[in-house]
């Protein structure tokens, strides 16, 4: 196999004097000088190539949002067929309706639904609803929720934010109303509640990968908690909708938040956002002023209501534990053989890659010296198939011996 990346390393280095940072997404700026894919240039089924030619069992899945695999002929044809009657229009397209419904259908807490573009604009939404309706100031937070993070000092921040400013751009008596709280530390939210409880308009909780299972538990008392202090719960299914469950982690854990953010895997890679609940609650995004020219953008809708029918008529998400669960307990027991301390920790549909020092920097190194494209949360697709889990042990067994 060539793995001389250096075509892409040399198109991206030239693309950085017109493009901030060479891309304009903070986790998918390459590290890994000469080695790591530098750009991506196409995919198919669960493999991408890069410039060079260098082709790669793909685990990154774009950060998310591809559930299925690249170029699936079934949402191809949906966004081809969408295409030829116009993308967007001056009034409402019945394909915005129907594919509404069909979330209303597959998402507990959902009674109405709204569109926008990204996962952090749905949680911006989420908040100011969230404030409207409680007549409250405060959000409580947890996780990763977007870029939006950085109102809250101490939360989870994007990659490359710069810590000597704690502040990156936030009025302090902005982040001032916005707090970072751990996850599955209920007593942590107690005392959070009891401090400024009557001022808590909302806590807004994605869950934690490694240690996702405790949500059984901890979401569930969430769930109480919020209720008991007139607060809202918003749920953040960026990654576990469509993953955990076609609901997410609500459906999955069996609670129902007041409001839920879902995005990434809802289209298979087409840039759709949507933001659901309650149908007073959602229905006050007009009132309150919540409205963007591209919610109702018809390729992605497309795209959305092809993979709902894929996802029920395939059984995808039975697809992606059973593989994910086959794949990742091999490798584990390949890291444990080894006798290195890298491990994948979480549920079986978005694990966290963990090791000590600098042990993951150098698997990931090596996988993509071995044509595996890694991710500190790796995801299975609905392409990677018994042959492509078994390419891809060899290829990290190769890698962990490189190691
Ligand atoms: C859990 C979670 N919430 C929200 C977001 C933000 O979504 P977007 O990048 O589409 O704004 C992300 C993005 O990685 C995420 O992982």
């Amino acid at each position: 196999m060539n793995r001389d990346a250096s075509t892409s390393w040399a198109r991206y280095r030239e693309s950085t004097d017109y493009l901030a940072q060479g891309s304009s997404t903070s986790s998918k700026v390459p590290t890994i000088e000469g080695i790591e894919p530098a750009q991506i240039v196409r995919g198919r089924g669960c493999r991408v190539w890069d410039a060079d030619g260098n082709e790669y069992i793909d685990f990154r899945n774009a950060l998310g949002p591809i559930t299925l695999g690249y170029g699936v002929p079934e949402v191809n044809a949906a966004i081809a067929g969408q295409l030829d009657n116009g993308i967007i229009f001056g009034h409402p397209h019945p394909l915005e309706g129907e594919v509404a419904r069909l979330l209303v259908e597959c998402i507990p807490c959902a009674e109405r639904v709204r569109f926008l573009k990204t996962g952090g604009e749905a949680v911006a939404a989420c908040i100011k609803i969230a404030r409207n309706a409680t007549g409250r100031n405060r959000i409580l937070q947890c996780g990763y929720n977007g870029w939006i993070n950085t109102l809250s000092l101490g939360g989870f921040q994007p990659v490359g934010i710069a810590a000597s400013q704690p502040h990156n751009g936030i009025p302090p008596a902005v982040s001032a109303l916005h707090e970072s709280l751990p996850w599955a530390d209920i007593e942590a939210w107690k005392a959070a509640f009891a401090e400024h409880g009557d001022d808590i308009a909302a806590a807004v909780v994605a869950c934690n990968y490694a240690e996702m299972e405790k949500g059984r538990e901890f979401l569930p008392a969430l769930r109480q908690l919020t209720q008991e202090h007139g607060a809202l719960l918003i749920m953040d299914e960026i990654v576990t909708g469509f993953r955990l469950a076609m609901g997410g982690a609500q459906e999955y854990f069996e609670f129902v938040p007041d409001m839920a953010v879902f995005g990434k895997g809802m289209a298979n890679g087409m840039p759709i956002g949507a933001y659901v609940g309650r149908a007073d609650l959602i229905e006050s995004a007009r009132s309150i002023g919540i409205s963007t020219t591209f919610g109702g953008e018809t390729l992605s809708l497309a795209a959305c209501k092809a993979v709902i029918g894929f996802y029920r008529e395939n059984g995808v998400i039975a697809h992606l534990w059973a593989t994910g669960t086959r794949l990742w307990e091999e490798v584990n027991g390949r890291f444990e053989r080894a006798g290195c301390s890298l491990r994948l920790r979480g549920l079986a549909v978005c694990p966290n890659l963990q090791g000590e020092g600098d042990a993951v920097a150098r698997f990931m190194k090596a996988c993509y010296g071995n044509g595996v494209s890694f991710y500190h949360v790796p995801y299975v697709n609905y392409s990677h198939g018994e042959e492509d889990v078994e390419e891809t042990l060899t290829r990290i067994d190769r890698a962990i011996s490189a190691m």
